[in-house]
C-alpha cells in the first residue's frame, strides 16, 4: 500500500496535459466485445480501472497488446468465457457494462452483481429492466445476474431515472438488436457521445447521442476500428480547482472546454481569470483567495457530481459561506469528516453541506475512501499549512494518472511512499 505526503502552502504554476477520459475508456473497452475484429485505442489513460477492465476482458477470452506508442490493441471479438467474476467486478462497478455487449453478441451473460461502494448502493435495476424490455430473460441469484436472449428486439425504452452506464449498456445492446430502439430520458454526458462516436465508426447506426433521446438502428455486425478517446473533463477540472485553491496559474492542454461549461462557470464565480483557446484552458488566480460558490450537482450538462468533492475542498478555504448539495448519490460526502479534521467548517444537513470558509486548513494524517473524495483531500493538503499524509491512495489511482508526478510538475511538494 502507498500513501501520499504533501507539504502544503505552495501555489501551483505551470501546464498539464489532460489524459484520456476514464469514463469514456471503460465503455469503449467493453464495446470491443461487439466487434468482429480487434479495435485499437489511442489516448487511453494509465489507470487501475482501465487495467481492471482489461483483466476482466482477458478473463473472458479477449486479447490485448499495449503497443510501444502507448496505443491499446484489444480483440474482444471471440470471447470463450461469458462470465464476469465477482473478484474483479467488486473492484469496479463499471463492469456491468459487459452485460449489454455480451447479451447482444452471444445471447447470454453471467455477471456478478457489482455491489455498492463508498458513495452509494449503486443498484443496476435500470440496466436490467431495460434489457428485459429488449427481450432478455434475467434472473438474479447467489449474487450473480444470469441473462439470456435468443434475440434482442428493438423497442422504446423510457428510463424513469437518468443513468450514465445504463444508457451506455442499452445503446451497446441495441447496436446488434433487430430493429430500432429509441431511448427516452437518456443520459447526455460527453462520455456517451464519445462511446457512440466510436460505435458509429465501427458501423453502428445511432442518432441523438448527447441529447435525452437516442435512436439506434440494429445492424448485423460491427467491425474493428482505430479510435482516440476524448480528454478527461473531470481530471482537467480537478487540476483547475487545485490551481484555484492554491492561488496559482495553470495551462491545461488537450482539453475539450465545450464539455466543461458548468465547471468553468463555477470557477469564474470563485474569482479566477479564465482564458480559453482551441484545445487549452488557462486559469490564473493571481494569488487571490477564492470566493465561495454554491454547488448543486445534477446530470449533464449541469454541474457534475464528480466535481463536487473538489469544490467542497475549495469552499472550505474560500472567502464566504456556501452550500453544496449532492443530488445524484446518497453518500458522496465521505471527504467531509476528513476535511473537518483539517479545520474546515462544514455542517452536513441531509444532502447539503453548509460551509463557512476558513482562512487556513491544518495538514493532517488522512484516509482516502473513494476516488473523488481522495482528490478533494489532495487539494486540501496542497493548500493546508504543514504536512498532510493520505493513506489508501489506490482510490486515487483508479481515476488519476500519476497524480503526484503531474502535481510535482506544477511545483507541489508531494511524494508517494510505501506505507
Ligand atoms: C457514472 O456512474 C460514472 N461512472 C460516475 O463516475 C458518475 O459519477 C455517474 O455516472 C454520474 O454522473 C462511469 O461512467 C464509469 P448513474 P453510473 O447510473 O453510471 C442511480 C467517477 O468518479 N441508479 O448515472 O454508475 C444511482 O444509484 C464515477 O468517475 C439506479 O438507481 O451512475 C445514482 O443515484 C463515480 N439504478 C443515479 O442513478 C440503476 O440501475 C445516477 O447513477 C443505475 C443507477
Amino acid at each position: 500500500m502507498y500513501k501520499l505526503i504533501i507539504h502544503g502552502g505552495i501555489s501551483l504554476n505551470g501546464s498539464v496535459i489532460t489524459a484520456g477520459s476514464k469514463n469514456s475508456s471503460l465503455p469503449i473497452l467493453f464495446a470491443s466485445i461487439l466487434a468482429n475484429g480487434p479495435i485499437t485505442l489511442t489516448n487511453t489513460p494509465h489507470l487501475s480501472d482501465v487495467s481492471t477492465t482489461l483483466r476482466l476482458l482477458m478473463d473472458m477470452g479477449a486479447e490485448f497488446i499495449l503497443e510501444s506508442d502507448n496505443s491499446l490493441f484489444i480483440d474482444g471479438s471471440k470471447l470463450t468465457n461469458l462470465v464476469a467474476q465477482y473478484n474483479l467486478v467488486k473492484t469496479m462497478r463499471a463492469s456491468i457494462l459487459a452485460l449489454g455487449p455480451m447479451l447482444t453478441k452471444y445471447g447470454k451473460a453471467k455477471i456478478s452483481l457489482p455491489g455498492g461502494c463508498a458513495i452509494g448502493s449503486r443498484p443496476v435495476n435500470l440496466h436490467l429492466e431495460a434489457l428485459e424490455n429488449l427481450g432478455a430473460t434475467i434472473k438474479v441469484k447467489n449474487g450473480y445476474i444470469y441473462a439470456t436472449a435468443k434475440e434482442l428486439i428493438g423497442t422504446k425504452i423510457n428510463f424513469k431515472q437518468i443513468s450514465v452506464t445504463a444508457t451506455e449498456n442499452i445503446i451497446m445492446a441495441a447496436t446488434l438488436a433487430t430493429g430500432i430502439t429509441t431511448i427516452h430520458n437518456a443520459a447526455q454526458e460527453p462520455e456517451i457521445v464519445d462511446l457512440v462516436n466510436c460505435l458509429i465508426k465501427m458501423g453502428a447506426i445511432i442518432s441523438g447521442a448527447g441529447t435525452s433521446i437516442v435512436i439506434i438502428q440494429g445492424v448485423d455486425e460491427l467491425s474493428g476500428v482505430t479510435y482516440s478517446v476524448c480528454p478527461d473533463r473531470i481530471e482537467a477540472g480537478t487540476y483547475l480547482v487545485a490551481t484555484a485553491i492554491t492561488g496559482g496559474k495553470i495551462t491545461i492542454k488537450n482539453v475539450h472546454y465545450q464539455s466543461m461549461h458548468a465547471i468553468l462557470e463555477k470557477l469564474l464565480e470563485t474569482g479566477a481569470d479564465i482564458k480559453i483557446n482551441e484545445n487549452s484552458i488557462i486559469l490564473d488566480m493571481k494569488g487571490r483567495r477564492p470566493r465561495s460558490v454554491n454547488i448543486r450537482t445534477s446530470t449533464y450538462p449541469n454541474f457534475p457530481t464528480d466535481m463536487q468533492a473538489q469544490f467542497t475542498a475549495l469552499n472550505a478555504i474560500a472567502d464566504g459561506r456556501s452550500t453544496i448539495t449532492e443530488t445524484i448519490f446518497e453518500n458522496r460526502f465521505m471527504h467531509i469528516p476528513e476535511l473537518s479534521r483539517m479545520g474546515a467548517n462544514l455542517v452536513l444537513k441531509g444532502n447539503t453541506v453548509v460551509c463557512k470558509g476558513v482562512k487556513y486548513l491544518k495538514g493532517m494524517p488522512l484516509i482516502a475512501t473513494d476516488l473523488r473524495a481522495s482528490a478533494s483531500l489532495v487539494l486540501a493538503g496542497l493548500v493546508a499549512t504543514g504536512t498532510t499524509t493520505i493513506e489508501r491512495v489506490y482510490h486515487l489511482d483508479r481515476g488519476y494518472e500519476t497524480i503526484e508526478e503531474k502535481l510535482k510538475l506544477l511545483g507541489a511538494q508531494i511524494e508517494r511512499v510505501q506505507d
